[in-house]
């Protein structure tokens, strides 16, 4: 098929086999219509299948099938392509599908032959959805391209795929702002440059791709910053002499969050971090027995105890008749919760893997801006689960069955901590966490 494309020079790499390759960088660059023109073209020349993949998608109007429809015209390859309303195919087999990764983990694993799956907004996917998503293309030769502009230098996409050099031998990287695109439009220019006078920060960020340290009006942000900065993001270890309570957000679209930790005197070791939706409580309950952990309590939001249409047993029910030992929060107002949160941060060491999602959650969730300025009042989004269930870990801290040593507990913690103060003689911190042994 002899149909004439130009590409940005950064972008022949499309055309040479390679597991990953990862395209990001500020706006304008040209990744979104060379990645759809590239696939459009392979597609056109051999039959191919094409997963379009993103975090969220709640309707085919979210995804790149508009994007992939244009460029068919542009190309002049309307007589060979049929655009259906959810699907693209080609006349020789070729075929473009469309899903979003989150709340849709069966179909996704359903998808077989992939040869190319293109992730769109790819600095949204979780570290869960990775591991779903990556093991389904597995096809001989498939490809996993992804297009993004970066927001965290924490985000998990961006640590895993541009910051990590293992690996580097499967994956192209490449950075690409609006110099490297050649039909740069006239108008983004003129864009770009009244943000650069505007605001120089932002103009970093979108237009030269750089990351953020931190996103504006985040409720943790100095909480997070600061378990950085003093290392409590680490490899924690499970300690199997104490028990791993759970503690969990029912929130809204029936999406779960559950964090695993245990108290280890002072210290609480944040294990792990679940998250998922659109699955009965069964599922969570199969997720935590199949972890090698021992239990101790489920702690829940008050709703757990509301009886929901068509079932007969509350969540707390359920989880008790699985042999689960729940324990319900006291309901506590948000300011409240917030602040229990802030107080409760710095014992915490958050495992940086297992805990990786949640960690993200917690440094999304922001503020929501009334009136051009920050509310006391935080978004209700993807992220909120994740932080509302660590807010309720917060209130149940000082529950009595966390203590299960109890006295003696705290007795050994009080005797340890004096013992770190003498030997600190009184400078830098007060000698908890880092005289516990375990952190080195
Ligand atoms: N291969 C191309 N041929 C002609 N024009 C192009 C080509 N690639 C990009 N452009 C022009 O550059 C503009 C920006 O490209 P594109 O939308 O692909 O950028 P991007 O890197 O995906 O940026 P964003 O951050 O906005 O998603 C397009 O709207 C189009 O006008
Ligand atoms: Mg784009």
């Amino acid at each position: 098929m002899a149909t004439e494309a130009e590409f940005p020079q950064k972008l022949q790499c499309l055309f040479q086999p390679k597991r990953f390759k990862i395209l990001y960088g500020g706006r304008g660059a040209g990744r979104s219509w060379g990645v759809a023109r590239a696939l459009l073209l392979i597609g056109a020349e051999r039959p191919i299948r094409v997963l379009c993949a993103r975090e969220f998608q709640n309707s085919i109007t979210d995804s790149v099938h508009k994007l992939l429809a244009d460029q068919i015209n542009n190309l002049g390859l309307g007589d060979f392509y049929e655009i259906q309303a959810s699907r693209i195919v080609g006349r020789n087999g070729t075929s473009f599908a469309f899903e979003g990764i989150k709340n849709n983990t069966t179909r996704i694993k359903s998808y077989e032959g992939i040869d190319y799956c293109w992730v769109e907004e790819a600095v949204k996917v979780s570290r869960a959805s990775w591991g779903i998503l990556i093991p389904t293309i597995r096809k001989d030769g498939s490809e996993i391209w992804m297009t993004f502009n970066p927001e965290l230098e924490t985000d998990y996409t961006y640590q895993r795929f541009v910051v990590d050099s293992t690996d580097s031998e499967r994956k192209f990287v490449i950075k690409m702002t609006w110099r490297d695109n050649p039909f740069f439009p006239p108008e983004l220019l003129s864009e770009m440059e009244a943000d650069k006078r505007r605001d120089p920060d932002y103009y970093l960020n979108v237009w030269e791709g750089h990351t953020i340290q931190m996103l504006e009006g985040v409720v943790y942000a100095k909480e997070m910053r600061r378990a950085q900065e003093e290392n409590r993001i680490i490899a924690v270890p499970y300690d199997r002499t104490v028990p791993v309570n759970t503690y969990w957000d029912l929130g809204r679209a029936d999406n779960t969050a559950i964090w695993f930790a245990q108290r280890v005197a002072m210290q609480w070791r944040i294990l792990a971090y679940y998250e998922a939706s659109g699955e009965d409580i069964g599922h969570f309950i199969k997720y935590l027995q199949n972890r090698s952990y021992i239990y101790g309590h489920a702690f829940l939001p008050h709703d757990a105890r509301a009886r929901r249409l068509g079932t007969k047993l509350t969540i707390e029910e359920q989880l008790r008749e699985s042999g689960m030992s729940p324990v319900v929060v006291p309901k506590q107002s948000l300011l409240d919760g917030i602040n229990a949160a802030r107080i409760f941060f710095p014992n915490c060491y958050f495992d940086q893997e297992k805990c990786a999602d949640g960690l993200n959650a917690l440094r999304h969730y922001r503020y929501r801006i009334v009136d051009g300025a920050f509310s006391n009042e935080p978004i209700h989004d993807q992220f909120s689960d994740g932080a509302d269930a660590f807010r309720y870990m917060a209130l149940a801290s000082h529950h009595r069955s966390v203590d299960k040593r109890g006295v003696l507990d705290r007795l050994i913690a009080a005797k340890e901590q004096a013992r770190a103060a003498k030997e600190n003689n009184g400078s830098g911190r007060n000698g908890r966490g880092g005289n516990l042994g375990w952190l080195g």
